[in-house]
């Protein structure tokens, strides 16, 4: 994996300059808790454009630019959780701001369900809307102007009846300012987060509550061609599909829901083994060594590991790379050259996560946008395959739809439920899986369904001040020489 290619990619890449002024979500938190800048995040690789819209005919509406490929790690959060999502005109956050401010519309957010999260599409059919607001005519302000306000936190609950599995979680972000001669030309920007859905609830989403992305919006919508300087925004009109926000099921109602089985987090899983994370990579300890050619060795493993770290940051960037280097190689390093042969020293000690990741924005987490919300009944749950999706997820296999939400709820005929391949497992360890080390011969991280070259993007110079009405502002990023390779004694 540590092969020249890869290391020569990664200098390529960290000479690229990184645009911004536009805006990309770049970290996740769950229930208030910081997943870390780009952890189970789908971001553009290419730091120079990671922050700027997407067309909204190709696929890349989905999930934005990679979007259709999937990070290594799958973030955990109960059913019913609270997604934060942060948004940034710099994706590293290295200068302050979430989105220009002359950048005015509406905000959507989307969920599908998908089968398989390092293979399913995520382009196509499957997706449903659990929210969207445009101009709020009692703050009067457009949506976008709301995530200014609350420093680029948009907070929103799940829905309480999502049944258990895997979902991508998208937004879409339209900003309808740029009208040129009468002619509108809405800004696209989207991405998406790869979540699991903890929980037992295991109804199938109703075919005809999806929509497919791309084909939910049409460039002649009149949201879309909306003129916000000669129209009153308070009259700004609806789009896209009706939202569904399935509910728990009413336990008041003596329809109580039988007793299930918990579905178990197979892939994406983030290792416990991690000493230190860095967007979707993770740091793991160095073998044991009890001479000179063996410490070597290690600081070796050590070097390697940093070199995936660098060549895998995805735009929201790679200062746990830099800890990593800085605590982990350089220290095991000046142990070998010490000739203090027995370690590693402090095996196992976890890094300083919090240094990874960037503070939370002044005022902190905001309420969700969709408190109180009630929700759709999914009338009965049906079974679900052991993977957790009960529905398409773009690839034309697997169509299991056996709920019409328009039929009558049933009230008082509990059904059995069918799952029968999940595991059982008690639903209140957060990460449920063992963790697997998956390390490869030479003690290296694997990693999984992550084939990214993204730019390694460390600030070390001093930077200029971003233009913030521009859409083009570019800034150079140089990584650091980072190490002397000492080569080991094999
Ligand atoms: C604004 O719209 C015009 C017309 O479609 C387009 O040529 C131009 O590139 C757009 N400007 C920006 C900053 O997107």
């Amino acid at each position: 994996m540590h092969s020249p290619t890869l290391l020569t990619l990664g200098l390529a890449a960290a000479f690229a300059p990184l645009a911004a002024a536009h805006t990309v979500f770049t970290t996740l938190f769950i229930n208030d808790v910081n997943q870390g800048d780009g952890t189970c995040v789908r971001m553009a690789k290419q730091g120079n454009i990671a922050t700027h819209p997407v067309n909204l005919n190709s696929d890349d509406v989905a999930c934005g630019r990679n979007g259709n490929e999937a990070v290594a790690f799958t973030c955990p959060a109960p059913a019913g959780a609270k997604l934060t999502l942060l948004f940034r005109m710099w994706a590293d956050g290295s200068q302050p701001g979430s989105i220009d401010p002359s950048h005015v519309g509406p905000m959507s957010i989307y969920l599908k369900q998908v089968s398989d999260m390092t293979t399913s599409s995520a382009a196509g059919p499957g997706w449903f809307k659990i929210w969207s607001e445009g101009y709020d005519t009692t703050a009067r302000k457009w949506a976008t102007e709301k995530l200014i306000a609350n420093n680029g936190l948009l907070s929103i609950n799940l829905p309480s009846g999502l049944p258990a599995g895997y979902y991508l979680a998208r937004h879409e972000i339209i900003t309808i300012q740029n009208v040129t001669n009468n002619k509108a030309d809405p800004q696209f920007y989207v991405g998406c987060a790869q979540l699991f859905v903890q929980g037992t609830g295991s109804a199938s989403i109703p075919k005809d509550k999806t929509v497919s992305i791309p084909g939910h919006l049409s460039a002649s919508d009149p949201a879309l061609i909306f003129n916000p300087y000669t129209q009153n925004p308070a009259t700004y009109p609806s789009f896209g599909p009706a939202v569904f926000f399935p509910a728990a099921p009413d336990s008041g109602s003596g329809n109580k829901q039988p007793q299930q089985q918990t579905l178990t987090q197979t892939t994406g899983v983030i290792p416990q083994t991690c000493l230190l994370k860095n967007a979707n990579w993770c740091g793991v300890e160095v073998p044991d060594y009890t001479n000179e050619a063996t410490c070597w060795k290690s600081a070796e493993n050590c070097w390697n590991q940093l070199d995936v770290c660098y060549n895998t940051a995805p735009p929201s960037g790679s200062k746990g790379c830099r800890i990593w280097q800085d605590q982990k190689c350089a220290v095991l390093q000046q142990a070998c050259e010490s000739r203090r042969f027995r370690g590693p020293e402090n095996k196992g000690q976890k890094l300083d996560q919090a240094e990874v990741n960037s503070a939370l924005p002044p005022g902190g987490i905001p309420q969700a946008v969709n408190a109180g919300q009630r929700g759709d009944q999914v009338p009965v749950p049906s079974a679900v395959g052991a993977d957790g999706a009960g529905n398409e997820d773009g690839d034309g296999e697997e169509v299991v739809v056996d709920q019409d939400l328009g039929a009558a709820p049933p009230v008082s005929e509990p059904t059995t439920t069918t799952t029968t391949t999940a595991e059982v497992k008690t639903p209140s360890s957060s990460s449920t899986a063992e963790p697997v080390p998956t390390e490869t011969e030479s003690g290296e991280p694997e990693e999984r369904g992550e084939t990214t070259t993204a730019a390694a993007t460390l600030s070390t110079t001093p930077t200029p001040t971003p233009t913030v009405n521009s859409c083009s502002g570019s800034r150079r990023y140089r990584r650091p020489r980072r190490h002397r390779r000492r080569r080991g004694m094999n």
